[in-house]
């Protein structure tokens, strides 16, 4: 009788850590489309530093706060900005030219005062002009990778000039 409540009691506590560790395997940033809300397919790959595979688990950009505080810092994600002719359509301190400025309280979506959100346009583009960036997205290898987007966005969060609440400093 005591040996059956045991057993049912161990049974119950075998389950609920395999439960544990099945949510464990799916926590993960679920990014979609900004295009049409499908699911975009970027996945963690052998190449991505531990500040991409932080991102994609937990959708927080460890950039942003790091850039935020050090300008010098940051000036790795204005490189990239450049490199990749961001600078063409947004202007060379992003204040926006044929393209919007990513530096005002200003945004195409909603969602870009998250840093998932803007991740979500700069990796799998609009359908209102933004490309799309991301090498996985878009199926070229000689694209960006997670990391180099991230730190793009760190640089522009630390460009912000819009005034007002900052939320992608709250995660
Ligand atoms: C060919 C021109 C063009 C290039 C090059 C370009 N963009 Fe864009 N971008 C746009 C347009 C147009 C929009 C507005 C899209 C919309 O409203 O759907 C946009 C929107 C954005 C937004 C959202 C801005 C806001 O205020 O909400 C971000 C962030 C952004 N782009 C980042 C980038 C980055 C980073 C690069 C380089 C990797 C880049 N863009 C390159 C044209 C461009």
């Amino acid at each position: 009788m005591l040996g059956n409540k045991v057993a049912k009691i161990a049974l119950a506590m075998a389950l609920v850590s395999l439960l544990g560790l099945a949510s464990q395997a799916n926590a993960e940033c679920k990014l979609v489309s900004t295009k049409d809300g499908s699911p975009l397919p970027i996945k963690v790959v052998d190449t991505d530093t531990p500040e991409a595979k932080e991102f994609l688990e937990t959708c927080k950009n460890p950039y942003t706060k790091r850039y935020v505080a050090d300008a010098e810092a940051a000036k790795a994600g204005k490189k990239k900005f450049g490199f990749w002719s961001c600078t063409q359509c947004h202007g060379g301190n992003a204040g926006g030219q044929t393209g919007p400025s990513i530096t005002d309280a200003t945004w195409q979506y909603s969602k870009h005062i998250t840093d998932k959100g803007m991740f979500e346009t700069i990796a799998g583009g609009s359908n209102g002009g933004m490309p799309t960036w991301h090498a996985q997205a878009a199926g070229n290898p000689e694209l960006l990778s997670t990391d180099e987007i991230l730190k793009m966005i760190g640089w522009l969060r630390s460009m912000y000039a819009g005034g007002g609440d900052k939320p992608w400093l709250n995660d």
